[in-house]
């Protein structure tokens, strides 16, 4: 457990404050108008992995980053014209937009869960400027432990996640207390991925296109399709003596590099710790997706705290397929 401090939000050295926290790699509860976000830097892997640490998620599942607005946007995305009306019209709003992630995005790849594209929005409030200060996006999914009801105060932070987070920005009251909606602009039409705070019709209104629902039909949440994160090669998992012709990933210390050692090893954390682990583990599932890697080695992954989420995420590129 730490000291979860209580940062009243009331003027430009208390955004200073938390934006010099986030930079720091602290986990701070911030205010929106929907609800409060627990709120990590972006750009780093660790304080990433520390919010599905600190909310007990059993699983990677991609995160909104938040910007200060459109110029920020078009650091981590494309921004084609129907995205740019959509800005336009609702941001700062409780509005999120699923875009192209840019290759060049300073975004770390647990915000995104390793997908092509990356979830905007900019909130209403002093959240913009904390950014602002700041200078990049935080990854900040609602602050509340798993399973449990979104935050609309900071003392409904404190109630789930008090010790297991560095800060609470207080700014008062959220206002929705519903979470922002979420869409995909698809060039004539609208997909909606999330209803939320703003409706379809208001969409509809604002932009003359239609926005579709989605009908089941195609799973728009690629995180949840089984192999969808799966390598080129076969991967084995649990494995504590990896065979020659293996690639291994590693969690602690290596077997003894024998002759007929592993042909590459990439460690997760040498010292096993899990949130190392888990900010390295989709760069260790892309550096060995490649066409002529056949076999990779996984070492056994304890299943407490953010384990339970690398070996879901394990178990997907497992997958039959
Ligand atoms: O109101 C809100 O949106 C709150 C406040 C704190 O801003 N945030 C929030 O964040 O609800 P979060 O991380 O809990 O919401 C993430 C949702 C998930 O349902 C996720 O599947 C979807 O956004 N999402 C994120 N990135 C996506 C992507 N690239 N493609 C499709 N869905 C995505
Ligand atoms: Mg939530």
């Amino acid at each position: 457990m730490i000291e979860t401090r209580i940062i009243p939000l009331v003027d430009d050295a208390a955004e200073r404050q938390v934006a010099e926290r986030l930079s720091r790699g602290e986990l701070v509860a911030v205010p929106t108008e929907t609800v409060y976000g627990l709120a990590a830097d972006a750009a780093n892997g660790a304080a990433v992995a520390g919010i599905f640490e600190a909310k007990g998620r059993p699983r990677f599942n991609p995160l909104i980053a938040h910007v200060t607005g459109r110029d920020m946007a078009e650091r981590y995305a494309e921004v084609d014209p129907l995205a740019g009306r959509l800005i336009e019209r609702f941001w700062p709003g409780p509005l999120t937009l699923v875009l192209p992630l840019r290759g060049d995005a300073p975004l770390h790849p647990l915000v995104t869960a390793g997908l092509p594209t990356v979830a905007l929005r900019s909130a209403q409030g002093s959240l913009p400027r904390v950014l602002a200060h700041l200078g990049r996006a935080v990854a900040a999914p609602s602050a509340n432990r798993s399973g449990r009801v979104s935050p609309t105060t900071a003392a409904h932070v404190l109630r789930t996640l008090d010790g297991r987070i560095d800060a609470v920005a207080d700014g008062g009251a959220a206002t929705h207390g519903i979470e922002s909606t979420i869409v995909q602009p698809r060039g004539d039409h609208v997909m909606l991925l999330r209803p939320g705070a703003v409706t379809a019709s208001e969409i509809e209104a604002a932009i003359g296109l239609p926005v579709r629902r989605h009908d089941g039909s195609t799973i728009l949440a690629p995180g949840q399709m089984r192999s969808h994160y799966a390598p080129h090669g076969r991967v084995r998992l649990g494995v504590s003596q990896p065979d020659a012709d293996e690639h291994y990933i590693a969690f602690g210390p290596v077997p003894d590099a024998s002759p007929s050692g592993p042909r590459a090893v990439f460690q997760l954390s040498e010292r096993g710790d899990l949130r190392e682990a888990a900010s390295r583990l989709f760069e260790a599932l892309s550096t060995f997706d490649a066409p002529d890697i056949d076999r990779i080695a996984v070492a056994p992954i304890p299943m407490e705290g953010l384990g339970e989420a690398i070996n879901d995420r394990l178990a997907r590129a497992a997958a039959d397929r």
